[in-house]
């Protein structure tokens, strides 16, 4: 394994530095929201000697205050970590169990809304009624596709966050990461201003923030952010761009990581994105990062939250069995590598208005313009696409996976540990 050289020393004032650092295996569980990410999964990794993020976007705060009792109560400890927060007892305080610092690799993943995201400019009246035409075009193209399915489709008005409600859950999120001394946080989809990133630090809590390219890395650096997840095109999911309206770079992961760690030099750097073999970690760390972290991987393990329709989409890519509709024609050449099918992946906007990648759908093809609304896009796609997967209908179903997908293997989670292990 790679000495880390780059997680500042203990004293920086935020431990789970120092126990990211020190941990056995350079390997994080990622924070994937809308089911797959579990306190179970994440227990399960930081057992097996990783670290692991419970995913808290589009949960609410008490549903993520019960995540993080639920992880601490699985990896056998008190409610209250001794050894986080600058007020607490250090890493060698004799009531926290002398071994391994399991408790301080447990980290939590928060959303960035528009409204306390300084890469989106306030929008005006203008602008909001844009938008808003915009999304209510796009609701009117769904509504054939929801009622085959069942599903009702919002209206505009009723998709549209309001930016109040917004900055006061996320005020709420901060002073939960305060009362339940998190150990760590990253931000995703978005940069805080700098009094975010202060007040975790004085928290104890150390903030970090998932970045596509050099220039989001020095920017979140600037405004404080102590670690970075650098996030390269592979990656399943969303795309981490601070900017939602910006198109996502196509440069690979270890290209990307080369230039923030040079870019930043004494910043720890958490890699992602496509990893699903111990020799792309291997790789990822040799460019100058200091743990890879991993989602699709996952996916697959029991202790993850997968839906049913999620798991059967990756079990046929890993079977590269493209049949899932009893009327598609049956190709001759399946099981086939190259044919394209279920276990190609696309970036795509269609199911939530912010780019992220899935096994492919006929369902990205038909939306493939949908408009850069995100969350006002994800509302309005939400039941049809709860009703397609009810149905294991997966033709409508956002099936997040990164490139790896056809690797993610059906074993506990500290197997895939193990297996990615540099
Ligand atoms: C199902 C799924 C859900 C995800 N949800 C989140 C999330 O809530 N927050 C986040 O920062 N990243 C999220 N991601 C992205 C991951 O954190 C990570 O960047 C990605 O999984 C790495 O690529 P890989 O899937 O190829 O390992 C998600 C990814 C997947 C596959």
């Amino acid at each position: 394994m790679r000495e880390p050289q780059t997680f500042p020393a203990p004293d920086s004032g935020l431990p789970a530095l120092a126990a990211l650092a020190a941990a056995p295996v350079p390997v994080v569980a990622a924070p994937m929201a809308g089911g797959p990410s579990t306190p179970e999964l994440v227990a399960a990794v930081i057992r097996a000697g990783g670290s692991g993020m419970l995913a808290g976007g589009m949960k609410t705060p008490d549903a993520v205050r019960a995540e993080v009792e639920q992880a601490r109560a699985l990896l056998g400890q008190a409610a209250q970590p001794s050894s986080a927060g600058r007020s607490g007892a250090g890493p060698s305080s004799p009531d926290m169990r002398p071994d391994d610092g399991a408790d301080l690799r447990l980290g939590v993943n928060l959303f960035v809304p528009d409204a306390v995201n300084t890469r989106v400019p306030a929008r005006d009246g203008r602008a909001a009624a844009a938008r808003r035409r915009e999304v209510e075009a796009f609701a009117e193209r769904l509504r054939p596709v929801a009622s085959r399915l069942g599903a009702a489709v919002p209206t505009a008005e009723e998709a549209t966050p309001d930016p109040e409600s917004e900055q006061a859950q996320f005020e709420q999120f901060l002073a939960l990461a305060e009362e339940q001394a998190w150990p760590w946080v990253t931000f995703t989809f978005g940069l805080p201003g700098p009094e975010v990133f202060a007040r975790l630090v004085d928290a104890g809590v150390a903030p970090g923030v998932t970045v596509t390219d050099e220039a989001e890395a020095r920017a979140a650096v600037g405004n404080g952010a102590r670690l970075l997840v650098v996030q390269g095109p592979d990656a399943g999911g969303h795309r981490g761009t601070l900017d939602p309206a910006a198109e996502p770079g196509t440069a690979p992961l270890e290209e990307v990581v080369r230039e923030v760690r040079a870019a930043c030099p004494s910043v720890p750097l958490i890699a992602a994105g496509g990893i699903a073999a111990a020799d792309q970690a291997r790789a990822a760390l040799e460019a100058g990062a200091d743990a890879v972290q991993a989602g699709t991987a996952f996916l697959r393990t029991p202790e993850a939250g997968t839906s049913a329709a999620h798991r059967a989409g990756l079990a046929r890519a890993s079977e590269r069995n493209g049949l899932l509709h009893g009327s598609d024609p049956e190709p001759d050449s399946f099981p086939n590598e190259s044919a394209p099918g279920w276990a190609d992946t696309t970036v795509t906007r269609a199911f939530t208005g912010r780019w992220a990648r899935g096994l492919t759908v006929p369902f990205m093809a038909e939306f493939a313009d949908a408009p850069a609304a995100y969350p006002e896009v994800n509302v309005l796609t939400g039941a049809l696409r709860k009703a397609a997967a009810a149905a294991m209908d997966l033709d409508a179903v956002h099936l997040w996976a990164g490139t790896g997908a056809q690797k993610a293997r059906q074993v506990p989670a500290a197997e895939v540990v193990r297996s990615l292990a540099p």
